[in-house]
């Protein structure tokens, strides 16, 4: 009864009302166990919250100084019995808090996944998101798709500094570490669209360094593999596009791949047009996406991509924006 009141002290806290990026409403198994051992730990938290408040509140009153009281009190030192009742309580309450805590690391580690799983190498990049899939052969910048129902496990590094990688829905934290590889696992249990943050302070984005979890059914799960890897055979819709893919073989592919081809320095854009935010941030529309390839450091200060507003004219930025918003792998 009282984590309803918490959740709302947190969503308030923390300006945001998101169903999906809370720990507290957790959407799959890893998150689940994770929340039993948050909830433990709060509600003891609380009980010796109380029994110190209502100690403190008793002493004050009792022992206030009273209306003609000269002086200090007698002074007391040393109480053995007392030392061993407050030696002895909170090496309980650790125990209590350190048993299920190792039982259920131990849990995720046994239910670590070497079967039937979708494997994912996830790079952190200051400031977006790469997910490799190396058994599929698809790459992803930004929206990581997985399947329902399944594990996921992860291959968590970094091309830089030390990030944090985090879905509140599905599962704790992980660090990703320059020149490391660390490993975890989780599984969504229903469809659905879940937040997911860096939780590790990175440079001047670290707050706007945001990425989406997609998690579809198996079967749409398949057809995104099969429209992923089927990218590589589109063509632009338009003249402007056609001559927006020129501009962008030209200036962009060194960075960003698109069906496969290009360069691993910025986000994969095979799915750009599929995309609702720009960036990971801005609206998706094409003005935020010409205002973005103008001058990226004036919306994510300290990310590597140089400005192209004065490289290129207004009209190749237009075209470059049209060709971009073509690369949809969804109707
Ligand atoms: Cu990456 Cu904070």
């Amino acid at each position: 009864r009282l984590l309803p009141i918490v959740a709302l002290a947190m969503f308030v806290l923390t300006g945001c009302g998101d169903p999906y990026l809370s720990a507290l409403d957790p959407k799959g198994p890893v998150a689940e166990s994770q929340l039993s051992l948050i909830k433990l730990s709060f509600y003891i938290m609380l009980g010796v919250f109380i029994v110190v408040m209502v100690i403190f509140t008793y002493v004050l009153v009792k022992f206030r100084k009273r209306p003609g009281q000269t002086g200090i009190p007698k002074q007391v030192e040393g109480n053995h019995k007392l030392e061993i009742i407050w030696t002895t309580i909170p090496i309980i309450l650790l125990l209590v808090l350190a048993i299920p805590t190792v039982i259920t690391t131990f849990d995720l580690a046994e239910k670590f996944p070497s079967e039937d799983v979708v494997n994912v190498k996830v790079t952190a990049h200051q400031f977006w998101w790469e997910f490799d899939y190396p058994d599929l052969e698809v790459s992803t910048g930004q929206d990581l798709y997985i399947p329902t129902g399944k594990k996921v496990q992860f291959q968590l590094t970094s091309a830089d500094v030390i990030h944090s990688f985090w879905v509140p829905a599905l599962a704790g934290k992980t660090d990703t570490n320059p020149g490391m590889v660390n490993h975890m696992w989780f599984q969504a249990d229903q469809p659905g669209v879940y937040q997911g943050k860096c939780a590790e302070l990175c440079g001047p984005s670290h707050a706007l360094m945001d990425f989406k979890v997609v998690a579809v059914s198996p079967e749409e799960f398949d057809t995104w593999v099969g429209k992923m890897k089927a990218a590589a055979e589109r063509t632009p819709a338009t003249a402007t596009a056609q001559q927006g893919q020129e501009i962008f073989n030209k200036s962009c592919l060194g960075c960003h791949a698109v069906g496969g081809q290009g360069g691993k320095m910025g986000p994969n854009l095979t799915a750009f047009g599929d995309r609702d935010k720009v960036a990971g941030i801005l609206e998706y529309n094409k003005e935020n996406i010409a205002a973005w390839i103008h001058d990226p450091q004036s919306k994510k200060p300290g990310n590597l991509m140089p400005a192209f507003g004065d490289k290129l004219s207004d009209q190749e930025i237009d075209s470059l924006v049209e060709y971009l918003d073509g690369l949809k792998i969804n109707e």
